[in-house]
């Protein structure tokens, strides 16, 4: 491994261990934390054990510099400065609905503006794990990510101040920066991210390869009317 490479190592490993101490910190706050923490310390975490991945930007960088400029909690302040310094060491992907059946009413917003980066699961840029995936994910500003559902036990901890959702088919509430999200298998969930990029920790615990499918809501298009006027 040369020096950079190991330079860029350290900087994913410093995050994923940022990640992990949150977790740590917060396990009894929320189902599935002491899951995810369960399935990370039996695996490979060390600095020698990360894979060497090329670095891949995104075209959503401006808004994603943004998403990381609102993480301000203290809370989240290792996982903000980890953050920054190992940005361009990931690989940054869209999601174009290949997690979803073909045709799925996932809506031009989400498609617009979503993007993703896999710390620890198959083709991760920190460490390799079959059936577990832990990384960020982001929404640009003004998007609904429609309610959807699927086999595989999600965590997600909030980084931004103010991000929607609709869990379990009830109503839509607001929660603030260090919130978990919870969503067991088959739950329905969505997200709306209102005049800031929303951005976030995710998790998904087991059954990664799953299908994801999306669950009609009457008010999609009200929403990402409103969204779009700012109203919220
Ligand atoms: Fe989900």
């Amino acid at each position: 491994m040369s020096g950079t490479n190991t330079e860029k190592s350290m900087r994913i490993h410093a995050l994923v261990r940022a990640i992990m101490q949150f977790f740590e910190a917060n396990r009894a706050r929320a189902t599935g934390i002491d899951q995810a923490l369960e399935k990370m310390r039996a695996m490979d975490l060390s600095l020698r054990a990360s894979v060497d991945v090329p670095p891949c930007d995104t075209r959503h960088a401006t808004i994603l510099t943004e998403a990381i400029e609102d993480i301000t909690s203290p809370e989240l302040r290792d996982i903000a400065s980890c953050l920054k310094r190992a940005r361009r060491d990931l690989v940054w992907r869209e999601d174009n609905a290949q997690f979803y059946a073909p045709n799925a009413d996932l809506g031009d917003g989400y498609r617009n503006c979503n993007l993703h980066s896999l710390l620890i699961g198959p083709d991760a840029c920190g460490f390799e794990a079959q059936d577990f995936c832990l990384g960020f994910f982001m929404l640009g500003p003004r998007t609904l990510y429609r309610d959807h559902a699927h086999d595989a036990p999600e965590l997600y901890v909030n980084l931004s101040p103010r991000s929607g959702w609709r869990l379990s088919s009830k109503v839509w509430q607001d929660y603030e920066a260090g919130s978990i999200i919870w969503n067991a298998p088959g739950e329905s969930h969505a997200t709306r991210a209102y005049d800031r990029p929303f951005l976030s920790v995710f998790v998904w615990l087991e059954n990664i390869g799953s299908i994801c499918r999306v669950v009609p809501f009457p008010d999609w298009v009200e929403i990402e009317d409103s969204l779009f006027r700012n109203e919220f």
